[in-house]
């Protein structure tokens, strides 16, 4: 009889968007591309399977559901991957929600944010992010899928 083996279920990565970002794919299409967020997390969703991962897909435009949508991270999700949107500019409750996690947070913009205006050069959600990915368009959450498995498997292969 074959032997069974003891598989641990890893839990799903929680991809959070914050203000605005429902709107991807019509707003500003110059600055944040033309990829519909609905595009976005189908893709994603790929990535991760790729990996043997799995997601939850979120998008808010309050930053009380998005703090929401982060606890429930910290018990039902191996990592975060969070574009927080404008909220990256002012939310120190967002911070302290991220800050709260023990999971790898990984932080992604569209744009690169240091390129523009000079009120979006600060991210608070950058002092609690494990990582960043900024710049790339709609390729940017693929990599913080990529990235997000990386230091997963690190971290098991370490155990
Ligand atoms: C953004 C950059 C923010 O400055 C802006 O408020 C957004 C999108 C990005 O993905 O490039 O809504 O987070």
């Amino acid at each position: 009889m074959a032997k069974k083996t003891k598989q641990t279920k890893v839990l799903p990565i929680y991809i959070l968007n914050g203000p605005n970002l429902n709107l991807l794919g019509h707003r500003e299409p110059e600055v944040y591309g033309y990829t519909t967020l609905a595009e976005i997390e189908a893709m994603c969703a790929r990535q991760a399977k790729s990996h043997g991962l799995s997601i939850v897909f979120r998008q808010s435009n309050r930053e009380g559901e998005i703090v929401d949508h982060l606890q429930e991270a910290r018990t039902g999700g191996s990592a975060v991957i969070i574009n927080p949107a404008g909220y990256g500019h002012t939310s120190i409750a967002i911070l302290d929600s991220i800050q709260a996690l023990k999971i790898p947070v990984i932080e992604v913009h569209l744009s690169n944010i240091h390129k523009r205006e000079p009120f979006r050069n600060h991210s608070y959600v950058s002092k609690g992010a494990t990582g960043i990915v900024m710049g790339l368009g709609a390729q940017g959450y693929l990599r913080a899928v990529d990235a997000v498995a990386e230091v997963l498997s690190s971290k098991s292969r370490s155990k």
